[in-house]
């Protein structure tokens, strides 16, 4: 099996309030992130519950052992990023509504498809992670750094645990179901369920958090709502929601471009996350934790007795 190691992380959103903007450098950064969150929660109970069917069908104790340890940590995961979304809904009750409308999208999945369509859901989306969260990771100096340090480093932990399971839910769906063609095939309505699930908690939040808290239209990542809007900009403004950046509008374009690619790349027969380009910052991580580095705090814990490197010197 791959190297790794389910971690229970706790980051503390129970002692305060945690801000909607949590970075306020980039708004709709934080929105979108927030939305991550929202997604996380269903998409990672569906794993768990995926897992739990589909083991009796792993023959070979490998892919059973890396099938535990996936699971293991996407239900941390999905464990901490409540917590994140609890302490939003204690500041936006509203916002209970669209978490139980996200969650249900994946509950109807676990329903209503197949083990191997979700097998092949599960593959399809976490290979895009590594490429699509190299993007972020090596731009943590914005995206992070300036923002509250328990939803960061929530963030960072999530995403350089994906980068170290990344081949995980390849390995179970060739395991089992082994047909990348009809991975391939069942992309379009992956992706269209995933964009699907982000948009009722985009709208959600365009519904209950507050314009002067939001600071954006939490819809305006949608080419499409980008477009009707910038109509009714010109005809009825008072019926927008706020103005519309793009999260990513202030990353290298050609990073950007390398992360697209790689998201397009992820969905071909034979790829194999293994021979990724992966983010300095997932092993800078991995070394600091493994040092005892406190990162549910990543850019203001104090070093651990004995190690003199002061985290906030070199965070990335
Ligand atoms: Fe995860
Ligand atoms: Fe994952």
């Amino acid at each position: 099996m791959t190297d790794l190691h389910p971690r229970k992380m706790d980051f503390g959103f129970e002692d305060s309030d945690v801000p909607f903007n949590w970075n306020p450098d980039n708004p709709a950064w934080s929105s979108m992130s927030n939305a991550v969150s929202f997604l996380a929660i269903g998409f990672e109970k569906m794993i768990v519950k995926l897992i739990m069917q589909a083991k009796p069908r792993i023959t070979d104790p490998e892919v059973a052992a890396e099938a535990v340890a996936f699971m293991r940590q996407e239900g941390h995961h999905s464990t901490a990023h409540r917590q994140h979304v609890n302490a939003l809904i204690r500041r936006y009750p509203g916002l209970q509504n669209t978490l139980d409308a996200v969650i249900g999208e994946f509950d109807l999945l676990t329903e209503r498809t197949s083990i191997e369509y979700r097998l092949a859901y599960t593959a399809d989306l976490e290979a895009t992670f590594t490429p699509v969260f190299k993007l972020m990771l090596d731009n943590e100096a914005t995206l992070f750094r300036p923002g509250d340090d328990r939803v960061a480093s929530l963030f960072l932990w999530h995403f350089v645990e994906e980068v170290e399971h990344r081949s995980s839910a390849l390995i179970i769906y060739n395991s089992i179901v082994g047909n990348e063609m009809y991975r391939m095939r069942m992309a379009a309505s992956i992706f269209a369920h995933v964009m699907k699930s982000i948009r009722i908690a985009c709208q959600g939040f365009n519904q209950h958090v507050p314009l002067s808290e939001r600071k954006v239209d939490s819809m305006s990542m949608f080419a499409r709502h980008r477009a009707k809007q910038r109509v009714l900009t010109a005809f009825a403004p008072y019926l927008t929601k706020g103005p519309m950046p793009r999260a990513f509008d202030g990353l290298p374009i050609r990073e950007q471009l390398t992360a697209l690619s790689g998201a397009v790349r992820s969905q071909l027969p034979g790829h194999n996350p293994e021979h990724e380009n992966l983010p300095v910052l997932a092993d800078r991580w991995f070394t600091r934790y493994d040092a005892g580095y406190d990162c549910t705090r990543w850019y203001t814990a104090e070093a651990p007795e004995g190690q003199g490197e002061p985290v906030t010197s070199g965070a990335n």
